[in-house]
């Protein structure tokens, strides 16, 4: 089997694992060494041993997003000399093998056995001039590639990727700790396709100050296996930043949001650089034209649907308080992603009122002859509730709603401080698979995700219905975290 390097990128350490497994347990991908991930953070390099073929790397780095591509490895110096790899390479049978089909396949039209030589350097600041890099690769003869150089578009690309170390600070050790010679097999959704700038929410026409920045919005829809046609809920839309990142893999989208204006969209200046895709469709089908813009001002989550090219995998949004949800029991959904509220601009509201006997007496009221709440302009009032309790209901709904084996993500906010434990929500039927830290300056936030494994699996729980909030993530960030 042949020998895989995966790139990763130096960020956001403790999504990266968990993100590849998901991945390669949405697509049946066996990786036997997923925990050598964690276990030098300082190294973006992560070679397998157990990927059948390219085919099967291509599919993986489809997705990935906190992978930056994947390399068949022939040789490695551990030592970080070019002579060293030299001796390494002159033993591949391997490499030799491949050489000399691509030699012998030279002539034939439906193959493409062009090649180039490219370098990637990590840990350095490390550039080479174009004299330079001819240099290092005219030392490559010796492989003996006789097919044509093509830089372009070349069936073969040869990728030199030099490791420096750091020294101190910001220096680096003027020469390679290691060097890895590899084909360049798939460059990742990341980089292959720029998926952060096309989901760069200052370009996104429909953003408000909740909007989920792109990048962990991509993390949480692998990690939640977001695939095609399967049916994602997120109960807190906003502005539907995991609707349209989980429409990017596939998905049909629905939310709900208790604040309708999320949901009809505003007023809002589209950013002169915020042009629609070339693949967009109107609603009707037909292609729009390119520069008109102002089309988008208005419109809400369906305007972004609209501007990304997959009008047609949004299925609704609705306005309704989660608590009171009113989706039919029978529904089942693949998955729920969301970001409650932290209740900072606001305080955690849901529908109700503080005092019971208030709500009973606005429920006679009437107008027109009929109850005042019936009427379609009724603002309901709405009662304090708290983070803990809020996310006790998203883990009870999805062990009722998700079906089996569905995944529930969701972002909780806590206070960096050492003498309060953070208190993960357990669930009797959900088990906890990844709780994965975005720190911040005084305070983080973690995606939990869950299984849905039923009533049968008997986990352990933390109930906290007696209403022991745990959580006070509010009081914390206005007290400035001390
Ligand atoms: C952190 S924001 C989510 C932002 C969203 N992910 C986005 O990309 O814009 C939380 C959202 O929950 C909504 N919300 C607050 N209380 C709610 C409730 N009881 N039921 C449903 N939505 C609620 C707020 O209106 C807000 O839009």
């Amino acid at each position: 089997m042949p020998k895989y390097l995966i790139f990763l990128v130096q960020q956001h350490f403790s999504f990266r694992r968990p993100e590849l497994e998901s991945l390669c347990d949405l697509f049946n991908i066996k990786i036997s060494n997923l925990d050598d991930i964690d276990k030098n953070l300082e190294n973006p390099f992560f070679i397998v041993n157990d990927i059948p073929n390219d085919t099967v790397a291509r599919k993986l780095l489809s997705r990935s997003i906190l992978c930056k591509g994947i390399y068949e490895l022939y040789e490695c110096a551990e030592d970080g000399s070019y002579d060293t790899l030299h001796k390494q390479l002159s033993n591949n049978k391997t490499l030799h093998l491949q050489i000399q089909n691509n030699n012998e396949n030279k002539d034939n039209s439906s193959v493409n056995t062009d090649f180039k030589f490219d370098f990637e350097f990590f840990g350095g600041n490390r550039k080479y001039s174009a004299k330079q890099k001819i240099e290092i690769i005219n030392t490559f003869q010796h492989l003996d590639i006789k097919t044509n150089i093509n830089l372009k578009t070349p069936g073969t690309t040869y990728t030199l990727i030099e490791h420096y170390l750091p020294l101190t600070g910001q220096t680096s050790s003027p020469t390679p700790h290691k060097v890895y010679f590899t084909r360049l097999v798939s460059l990742s959704r990341r980089t292959g396709q720029n998926v952060l700038d096309k989901y760069d929410l200052a370009k996104r026409p429909f953003r408000g100050t909740t909007s989920f920045e792109a990048e962990l919005s991509l993390v949480t829809c692998n990690i939640a296996q977001i695939n095609h046609g399967k049916l994602l809920y997120d109960p807190f839309v906003g502005t539907g930043s995991f609707l349209c990142a989980a429409a990017e893999f596939g998905a049909l989208c629905f939310g709900s949001d208790i604040d309708g204006r999320m949901i009809r969209g505003h007023t809002h200046r589209t950013p002169s650089n915020a042009k629609p895709n070339s693949s967009e469709r109107s609603l009707n089908g037909k292609t729009k034209k390119s520069n008109d813009t102002s089309k988008y001002q208005t419109n809400g989550i369906k305007t972004n649907f609209l501007y990304y090219g997959y009008p047609d995998q949004l299925l609704d949004v609705v306005t309704m308080d989660f608590t009171h949800n009113s989706l039919r029991n029978s529904l089942k959904l693949d998955t729920i992603i969301c970001d409650p509220p932290y209740g900072i601009r606001e305080g955690i509201k849901v529908l109700g009122a503080k005092d019971p006997a208030k709500h009973e007496r606005i429920q006679t009221v009437l107008r027109n002859g009929q109850p005042a709440y019936l009427h379609r302009d009724y603002i309901p009032t709405k009662k304090p509730y708290s983070l803990d309790l809020l996310l006790q209901d998203i883990l009870e709904f999805a062990s009722q709603r998700l079906d089996l084996g569905g995944r529930l993500c969701f972002w909780m906010p806590v206070a960096n401080s050492n003498d309060i434990e953070t208190v993960v929500p357990l669930h009797s039927n959900l088990e906890l698979k990844y709780s994965c830290v975005q720190e911040f300056n005084k305070w983080s936030r973690r995606l939990l995700c869950y299984v849905n494994r039923g009533e049968s699996y008997n986990g352990p729980t933390n109930d906290i219905s007696d209403g022991s909030a745990r959580n006070e993530f509010r009081k914390d960030y206005f007290n400035g975290f001390n």
